[in-house]
This record gives C-alpha cells, sequence and structure tokens, in this order.
C-alpha cells in the first residue's frame, strides 16, 4: 500500500481541528520529516461543501463531499475522521477498517458511545485507532494512561476536561461579563461543540471522562454510568464567594475507585486555591492522575483550539505511522487493558458520595431564619463547618447565605435540601456545589 518512507492519509472533516491538520502538516513538513524520516501525504479530503470558505488551503487534494466515497476509492494508510458526531462517523470508521485502513480520530462521542465496538473490530482487524485529540485537545494524556503510566495501578482521575466552560468561568469572573457572551466569544474562538449545550451541559466532559475512565481502571466504556452536571447553575456570585472562602470554581470530572465502587461524575466544584489546578484558566485543561507507584502526576496545556488539537492528530498519525513501516500494529490495546481483561464494576450512585459541600441558600432577611435551617441540617447529621454572610446585602429584604458543610454522604445533603427548600422563609433554589480536596 505505501512506499518505504511514505504514508498515504485522508482527511474527513474540514472544520477547526481538520483545516488545523492540514494547516500543521504543511506548517511543519520539514520537522516532523526530520524527526521521522519518513513523508505524510494528504492524499485526499472531505467534506460537506467544496466552496466553503475555510481557514485551510485544500487545492490540489483529492475532494470528496461523501467520506465512504473517499474511504472506498482512495488508497490511503490511514483515515483521519474528524467530522465530529456519532452517526457518519461511526459508518465511516467501520468501513475503513474493514478496508484495514488505520484510524486517527477526534471523535470524543464516537469513542464513548462505540468504542467497544470499534475495538473490537479493529482487533479483528489488526488495525490501529488512535484518539489522542479525543480528550484535552494538545495534553497527551491517553498516551500518558496507555503507555506512560501502564505499571501502575491508577487509583483516581481528576481534570478540567472542557476548555470551553473553562473559559467561560475563567472570563464570567475575570471580565463580569455576563456568560452568553462569554460563550458567544468560546465558538469564535473555534473552543465549543457544534452544539454547545453539550459543552455547557457537561455532556463533551463526560464523553471525556468514559474514555479516561476506560483506560484508567480497566471497564468497557460505558457513557450511561456517568453522573453529569453543567455550569448552567453557576453564578458570578458564587465565583466571588468561592475566592472569599479560598477556593476556585472549575467543572471537572472525577473518577475514583473507593472501597465499595467507582465514582464517576462530570459537574462544578470547588478547589482549594492552593492546588495548582485550581489556578488552570481560560481555555486550558489539565488533568491529575494519582496511581500506587508514580504517586500524583498533573498534565496541563490547550485543551481546544485549532493548531493545539491537531498537534495530537498528527502525533497519532506518526505514531502509527511508525508502527505501519515497523509491521507493529496493534500492539497497545486500544482501551489500554487487554480486551479480555475489561471488567464491569460497580459504578456508585451520586447518593452514595461523600463529600463537604457549598450551599447558597437565599432567604427572607429576618430573625431565626438561621436556626430553622441548620435544625434541619442537624436532624440529617450535617455538621456546618462555617457561614458567610455579605454585610453589604442584610439590609436587602432577601439575602443570600453561604454555607459549607464537613464531610456527609450525598443522599443525606439531599433530604436535608429538600426540606429547607420548603421552609416559608426560603426563596428559590438552593445552590449546591461539592468541593474536591483532590490532595496531591
Ligand atoms: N468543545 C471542546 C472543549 C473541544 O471546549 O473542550 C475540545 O474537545
Amino acid at each position: 500500500m505505501n512506499n518505504k518512507n511514505k504514508i498515504n492519509i485522508g482527511v474527513a472533516g474540514l472544520g477547526t481541528v481538520g483545516c488545523g491538520v492540514i494547516n500543521l502538516l504543511k506548517k511543519n513538513k520539514v520537522e516532523i520529516f526530520k524527526r521521522t524520516g519518513f513523508e505524510i501525504s494528504i492524499v485526499s479530503v472531505s467534506a460537506s461543501n467544496k466552496d466553503k470558505k475555510r481557514d485551510c488551503d485544500i487545492k490540489g487534494l483529492n475532494f470528496y463531499t461523501d467520506p465512504l466515497e473517499m474511504v472506498r476509492k482512495e488508497n490511503i494508510d490511514i483515515l483521519v475522521e474528524l467530522i465530529g458526531g456519532e452517526s457518519v462517523a461511526k459508518e465511516l470508521v467501520i468501513e475503513a477498517l474493514e478496508k484495514k485502513i488505520h484510524i486517527v480520530t477526534a471523535n470524543k462521542a464516537l469513542i464513548a458511545l462505540h468504542g467497544n465496538d470499534i475495538s473490537e473490530i479493529s482487533n479483528k482487524q489488526g488495525c490501529d485507532v488512535a484518539f489522542e485529540a479525543s480528550v484535552a485537545g494538545a495534553v497527551p494524556i491517553i498516551k500518558v494512561i496507555r503507555e506512560s503510566l501502564n505499571a501502575n495501578e491508577i487509583e483516581w482521575v481528576a481534570g478540567i476536561i472542557n476548555g470551553t466552560t473553562n473559559y467561560i468561568l475563567t472570563e464570567m469572573l475575570k471580565s463580569k461579563k455576563n456568560f452568553n457572551i462569554v460563550l458567544k466569544e468560546a465558538q469564535d474562538l473555534g473552543y465549543a461543540e457544534a452544539d454547545p449545550s453539550f459543552d455547557v451541559g457537561g455532556i463533551d466532559a463526560a464523553h471525556k471522562l468514559t474514555i479516561l475512565s476506560s483506560i484508567c481502571f480497566g471497564i468497557p466504556l460505558n457513557f450511561k454510568s456517568i453522573y453529569i452536571e453543567g455550569i448552567e447553575d453557576i453564578e458570578l456570585d458564587d465565583l466571588n464567594y468561592a475566592k472569599e472562602l479560598g477556593y476556585a470554581i472549575k467543572h471537572l470530572a472525577i473518577g475514583r475507585k473507593n472501597k465499595d465502587g467507582i465514582e464517576l461524575r462530570v459537574h462544578s466544584c470547588l478547589i482549594p486555591k492552593t492546588r495548582l489546578i485550581a489556578n488552570v484558566d481560560g481555555v486550558k485543561n489539565a488533568v491529575v492522575v494519582s496511581s500506587d507507584s508514580a504517586g500524583p502526576t498533573l498534565y496541563y496545556g490547550a485543551g481546544a483550539g485549532s493548531l493545539a488539537t491537531a498537534s495530537s492528530v498528527v502525533s497519532d498519525i506518526i505514531d502509527i505511522s511508525r508502527k505501519i513501516l515497523s509491521n507493529s500494529n496493534n500492539i497497545i490495546p486500544l482501551l489500554s487493558y487487554q480486551r479480555d481483561q475489561l471488567q464491569n464494576k460497580n459504578i456508585l450512585n451520586i447518593n452514595e458520595i461523600e463529600s463537604r459541600y457549598y450551599l447558597r441558600i437565599r432567604v427572607t432577611n429576618k430573625p431565626g431564619v438561621l436556626a430553622d435551617i441548620t435544625k434541619i441540617f442537624g436532624s440529617k447529621s450535617i455538621s456546618i463547618e462555617s457561614i458567610l454572610q455579605k454585610e453589604d446585602l442584610v439590609n436587602d429584604e432577601n439575602v443570600p447565605i453561604v454555607l459549607v458543610t464537613h464531610e456527609v454522604i450525598e443522599k443525606n445533603i439531599i433530604d436535608a435540601l429538600k426540606d429547607i427548600e420548603k421552609l416559608d422563609v426560603v426563596k428559590g433554589k438552593i445552590i449546591k456545589i461539592r468541593i474536591e480536596e483532590l490532595e496531591s
């Protein structure tokens, strides 16, 4: 299929990342050749509209509007799938694997939702499927877990793995701009998903956590097992109160083994400002992996963006090319563990986790309110660590009270908040944010 010093690739999808890959392979052609000793040649591309104005030059490349046709007609070694979404991408990848074409993809939904099937087919075909760019953009976290920490039992993984939400939370606090304006900025910068509710609602981070949890803990991919919350409820007040209490609010994906099973959850958290990860701002991502021998290790970098994500895609292309040229494909299991060693484990319900909590409760400003609230907490064995009430707001009719609890089972908090929300003096929904120590 290929001569000794040349690998032919086809790129399906010419959006932010697709164009990034074309630009990066052109810009760093010489540098890449100096490192690898072979040429990576883009022979064909596909996108729904040839004439669309885009940020990359596709002159001279065979163009297809149908990526399946490209795979059927072109003689390529590697298909680079950058279409995103599920259905077309899945059909395309399976058809390519059936033709023994290796796959590089940035598609987290594809891997999270269909990776078990894809792994079976690629294994049967002796092909590689690489997906570094699917989690944390430019940060080589998949390679680290599959190849660099593979002597370890991994205990927990926690990360800021959605650049858009981190950008929004950072900018809301820094520039006091409102949520929708900052989201629009993230879209304009090419960070957000085609449907930005996937970012804001935590789905994108959950796709990524599905992948991380499988390769960290040796469990099959199971998107449905992830507990998901987005950042919709976080207000500027919360970001400010958290800061005053010595914390930053970050949207985190957490996978943790504990004595009863595995916690898999995506939600906003207060993290002590003294932790490195609490200071990861803007579109940057960071992942902490804590393992039995290496201890905690931290990986940081751009979580989205054209060239940043392309860096991971091209690195995967280089890896697979080296394997093709040395006849050593399919030696690293797609999900890090040997396929017959992947095992379903007990995934804990969110009610069963233990945490400290930040609670913001809006109440009528009159005597006795706090006593009513703390009585309910007492009845559910919840002990309060600190209380914050803003001096400058005490003359308002309604005032916010911010409480921090000691560690407690989530079920008790949920029960207590249900009762507290029924009190006449409590106005509106109580904001509850878990506190993560992330000791490392
Ligand atoms: N929308 C994603 C993010 C892109 O903001 O992180 C990178 O996966």
